[in-house]
């Protein structure tokens, strides 16, 4: 089982529709994964299930009343399964962080699953209890972000995190790779952060283009795949998926 937290403490940078569409094409091909909705938005949950059907969701995960089987709901392709959040789960937030327990709930749930083949989870914009969590019980973090000035400026944050994470509980935790997302067509800017970048992490080689074909799977409640095969963003985060699978058979 690996498990990949999909992280950046900046808003908007990708991270759900990355963390969707990476689950979406793991199970389409073949590969049992589940999907975990960090984030108490409840973006990703939205895509794959109806939030007013879910009865238990990680906010029941983190106030000890359930644990993460009865959580656990498929979705609509049979290789995926989506953990699901809602805004009860901020609430948690507060409660758990009294506890000394609190950066192993998820770490710990996960542990009573070994059927999967791969766990994603799409991590909140800050660097909460939640992210914290995620990263604990990740093998891999994968960071998606926009070639602009304010994301380069909050990668040191998530860096010294990951580090003092890797240090002090999870140094097994490794750091995927960076993926460029909404990528605006060759500009100074693009020209100039790129480099810059390589610094910091590996950047994948595929990149995600901006385009419309992704607010419009959103919308329709799809990953990019099922909502529009041909399109571009589809083809590269399809590429992407190849790239993430090539990196970890290394
Ligand atoms: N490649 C893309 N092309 C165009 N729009 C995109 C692309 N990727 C993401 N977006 C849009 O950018 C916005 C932010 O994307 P997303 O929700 O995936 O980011 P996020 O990091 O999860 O945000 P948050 O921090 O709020 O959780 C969304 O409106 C989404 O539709
Ligand atoms: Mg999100």
């Amino acid at each position: 089982m690996i498990t990949i937290a999909v992280a950046n403490q900046k808003g908007g940078e990708g991270k759900t529709t990355t963390s969707l569409n990476l689950a979406m094409g793991l199970a389409r091909r073949n590969l049992k994964t589940l999907l975990i909705d960090m984030d108490p938005q409840a973006n990703s949950t939205g895509i794959f299930l109806n939030p007013e059907t879910v009865e238990k969701d990680l906010a029941h995960l983190f106030q000890n009343s359930a644990n993460i089987k009865d959580i656990i709901t498929p979705a609509y392709n049979e290789h995926l399964w989506v953990a699901p959040s809602s805004m009860r789960l901020a609430e948690m937030e507060t409660v758990s962080v009294n506890s000394v327990e609190a950066p192993y709930i998820l770490r710990d749930s996960l542990a009573g699953l070994k059927d999967f083949d791969f766990v994603i989870i799409d991590c909140p914009p800050s660097l909460s209890i939640f992210t914290v969590n995620s990263l604990v019980a990740a093998n891999f973090v994968l960071i998606p972000l926009q070639a602009e000035k304010f994301s380069m400026d909050g990668i040191m944050g998530l860096q010294q995190t990951i580090s003092s994470i890797k240090k002090r509980i999870n140094p097994d935790l490794e750091i995927l790779g960076a993926l460029i997302t909404q990528l605006k067509p060759q500009t100074l800017l693009t020209k100039t952060i790129l480099p810059v970048l390589t610094k910091y992490f590996r950047i994948f080689e595929h990149t995600i283009s901006d385009g419309v074909a992704i607010g419009e799977s959103h919308l329709a409640k799809k990953s990019v795949f099922d909502y529009n095969r041909s399109s571009r963003q589809s083809q590269e985060y399809e590429g992407f998926i190849e790239e993430v699978l090539n990196e970890l058979k290394k």
